[in-house]
């Protein structure tokens, strides 16, 4: 399949769909977030093969809270995990990785490793790999208008309140893929969307492949994006 001169620089992925691919198969729906977590791994090499330069995913939303007590801590031993095998990966792979979303209440063993994983790879050249933790759009205006308050600036320009999201110098996404069939943003990157290309499909993110990665890319490569122009 050719992937077109029209590549996205950035895509952002809302990963939905864990909870039913288990349900599916009547296992638990840890076991669902497992898999999902090795479609990461796949959707990473993926993107480096097609020659993306930014890939984020929503990995746990500020709404995520509200689930059981028991799932959030799955969630959470899953994110140590994944933080780890990158730490180890660091040696030999070139991705960079960022965090996206509010440190409170992340527990402090955690943001220590995601310092760590952060500082170790910021000066990596290869894919950067953003990960929506703790991710509300939001939350990230909000803060952003606190900055600006607390930094005395009156009458803020789109750049400076661009300057004060989580991440600041990652370029907008042109593309956005939801897995699952679910058509909805569930407060992610409101403002970094503004003329971003939607994706949906019924896949469940569990089952996501290098094939549903292509056909999206090569969906994208179809479109006509005008901001607003003729
Ligand atoms: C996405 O899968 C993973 C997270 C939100 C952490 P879900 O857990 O939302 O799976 P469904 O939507 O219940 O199938
Ligand atoms: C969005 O999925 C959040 C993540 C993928 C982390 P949800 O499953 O939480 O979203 P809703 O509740 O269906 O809107
Ligand atoms: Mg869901």
């Amino acid at each position: 399949m050719s992937t077109s001169h029209t590549l996205p620089r950035h895509i952002a992925i809302i990963m939905d769909g864990n909870g039913r691919w288990a349900k599916q198969k009547n296992l638990p729906r840890s076991a669902g977030h497992n898999a999902g977590a090795k479609a990461v791994e796949r959707t990473i090499r993926a993107a480096e093969k097609l020659g993306i330069e930014f890939l984020t995913f929503y990995a746990f939303s500020t709404e995520n809270w509200s689930r059981p007590q028991e799932e959030i801590n799955g969630l959470m031993n899953l994110l140590e995990k994944t933080l780890d095998k990158y730490m180890r990966e660091a040696k030999t792979n070139n991705l960079r990785i960022l965090i996206s979303g509010r440190r409170e209440p992340l527990p402090p063993h955690l943001l220590a490793k995601i310092d760590q994983l952060t500082a170790e790879t910021a000066h990596k050249t290869g894919l950067t790999v953003v990960l929506a933790l703790n991710y509300g759009s939001r939350a990230e205006l909000l803060d952003a208008v606190q900055k600006l308050v607390q930094d005395g600036i009156k009458n803020p320009t789109q750049a400076d309140l661009q300057a004060r999201l989580y991440q600041p110098t990652v370029p907008d996404p042109e593309l956005l893929i939801r897995t699952s069939g679910e058509k909805r943003l569930s407060n992610f990157l409101l403002w970094q969307c503004a003329y971003t290309e939607f994706y949906f499909t019924d896949t469940l993110w569990p089952d996501f492949s290098e094939k549903d990665l292509s056909a999206a890319v090569e969906d994208f490569s179809r479109r006509t994006r005008r901001f607003g122009g003729l």
